[in-house]
This record gives C-alpha cells, structure tokens and sequence, in this order.
C-alpha cells in the first residue's frame, strides 16, 4: 500500500473506501462505525487502483471525478452502499446500481444557498468586469480614474432567466429581488405557483426565456435531455448584449459554441463554474476576455464543505450499519426495499 493510502484500524467491521480527502468532520463519523481505506489525497485516484481497492468494500464514499459504471460494479462484489459528496449523482449510472440493490446516497439541500451565492458571484463578476479589473490593477496598468475604462452592463432592474427551477434556482432567483430585477423561469419538470407568488417569478418557454433575459443561469441536473441544452440554436435566440451563467454542470452547455458565441460577440459574455470535459476547458476559452471562468468552486465554503461531507458520511453509516433510511437516497426505491427486511 502506498503511503497515500490511510488505514484505520477497527475490530471487524464493514469496509469501505474513501477515494479523496474530505473534510475531517466525515472521517470522525465514520471511524467508530468502519474500516476505512482512504485515498487522502487531492488528486483523482487511478481508475486502475479504484477497481482493485474496492473489491473488498462494503461502502463507497466518493466525488463527482470518479465514475460508478458498471465496470466499477463488477469489480465490487460486495458493494452495498456508495455516498457522493455531491448532490449531483450524473456521475453514477444508478439503474446499474439499482439492480445491484446498491444504494446510493447524495448531499442535496446543504449546499443550496452556497451554490447560490456563488452564482451570483459569477453573474457580478462577468457583468462588472471584476476579474478584468483585478488583473489591470495586478499588470500595473491603472493610471487613473477613466471615465470610459472597462465598463460593464447593469444588474439592478435586468431580466434574469433561471433554467431549471429547483432548490438551486429558487435561492437564486430570491437573491434577484434585492437586485429588482425581473425573474423568468424555465422548468421542464413543473411550474412554480408558490415561488411565482414569492419571488414575482414568471413561467415562460425556454426560447422566450432565452429571448427576453439579460442574464441566464443555468440550473438543471444534467441528463441525457439537457445535454447540450445551450448549443448554437440558443445563442442565436439570445440577445446580444446577454450573459450566460453556468454553475450546474459542463455539458448542458455546448462549450464549443459558447467559445464560437463568445468570440464573435453573439453574447456579451458568460461566467463558467464547470466545464463540458471538466477539467479541461475548449480550445480558445482561456483565451476570450468577456468570460469569467472559476474551477468549481459553487459549493466550496468551509461550513458546506463540512456539512456535505457530514451528510455523505452518514448516507454511509445509516445504510451499512442498518441504522435508518438515508436522508437523501437517488434510489430510494432500494433503501426502501433494504429496510423493509432489515
Ligand atoms: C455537486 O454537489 O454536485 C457540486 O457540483 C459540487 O458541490
């Protein structure tokens, strides 16, 4: 074993494997219950070295880089559990792991307003220029208030179209109010009468939606309908001096016709959290000024952070120790069944 690798020992009792480094508040949880074999490191570990640690694993903690494919499920006999520090789970195949009757547990609702406040991060960011004006005063190049100098577009009184109206878009579209904007909202799965009364939401169609807004934010899951939902269509529909925000997942954006709508002006700029090959970025991106790019960074203050991997760890620990039904299950159908008999 390689010196990366931590063990903590235990009587006998169930293995599992933690693939990353993840806030000390997890592990305390987890120690009285399990044997831990923890791949404490920053970095994705090897798929090669993942296939072969969780042979003899009961439980799986693990992140959004690794993917749970049915390969991963063969290589797992014994596995009964697998918790993301993620509320999204696109990188697990679950009807794979439902037919293994493996549950799988995610962190949904504790990083909500988190993701939210770092939307809207992104959308002041692109809008007001803050990272261009960061490196201008770094590369010593302010000589004085200007009055024309690296000037951005208005948020107050704008239109903001929230894609996806979920938890994460409905604590965005609140913090549109102190803003007095208008908010639109697109939803494939519902509408929204009580966030409509609250926040003055509108329903419109998604190509309206892409019409009318001066800011548009992504927030649906990723699946196989909204992948590619912003592709070279919508840009067309969008208006020119529009701004696309995405801090939900990479490839709901078409990223080579955001880099194509980018470079031509067909928008006015854009703010990226994710990436459609995360981590790499399409050609020409780094390049273009009018976008603001952050390396995932919604869900990343040190209270959520913490609280995630509580969540995660105890998704592990209510399952493997029969202890209760999970909180947030993705296949809840499965912890239903498992503790029907339990
Ligand atoms: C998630 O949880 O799915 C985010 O992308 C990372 O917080």
């Amino acid at each position: 074993m390689g010196s990366y690798m931590i063990l903590y020992p235990t009587m006998v009792r169930p293995k599992i494997l933690i693939t990353r480094r993840v806030p000390d508040e997890a592990l305390k949880l987890l120690a009285p219950h399990f044997e831990i074999e923890h791949y404490n490191k920053s970095t994705a570990i090897p798929r090669r070295l993942l296939l072969s640690k969780i042979r003899d694993k009961e439980g799986m903690l693990c992140i959004l880089t690794e993917k749970v494919d049915r390969r991963l499920l063969q290589a797992a006999p014994r596995l009964k559990a697998v918790s993301t520090y993620s509320v999204g789970f696109d990188h697990i195949d679950i009807a794979a792991c439902s037919e293994k009757r493996i549950v799988v547990t995610n962190t949904p609702g504790v990083l909500t307003e988190t993701t939210a406040d770092f939307t809207w991060a992104l959308l002041l960011a692109c809008a007001r220029r803050v990272v261009e004006g960061d490196r201008f005063m770094r590369g010593g190049k302010y000589k004085g208030w200007d009055p024309m100098m690296i000037l951005g577009s208005d948020v107050h009184g704008k239109t903001l179209g929230v894609v996806g109206l979920g938890r994460i878009g409905q604590a965005v579209a609140r913090r549109a109010m102190g803003f007095g904007m208008k908010v639109l909202y697109y939803d494939a799965q519902m509408i929204f009468p009580e966030v409509e009364r609250q926040f003055g939401a509108q329903y419109c169609e998604f190509q309206e939606l892409l019409r009318q807004s001066d800011f548009i934010t992504v927030h649906v899951v990723l699946d196989a309908a909204t992948h590619h939902m912003i592709d070279e269509k919508a840009f067309a529909l969008m208006k020119r001096s529009a701004y696309l925000i995405n801090a939900a997942r990479g490839p709901i954006v078409d990223e080579k016709a955001l880099v194509k709508a980018l470079r031509g002006q067909r928008i006015r700029g854009a703010a990226l959290d994710v990436y459609e090959f995360e981590p790499k970025m399409a050609q020409g991106l780094s390049q273009l000024a009018n976008v603001v790019l952050a390396p995932h960074l919604a869900s990343a203050s040190l209270e959520t952070r913490a609280k995630m991997g509580v969540m995660a760890a105890e998704g592990l620990v209510d399952v493997l120790a029969r202890r209760k039904t999970p909180a947030h299950a993705a296949n809840p159908e499965v912890c239903e069944e498992i503790f029907s008999r339990a």
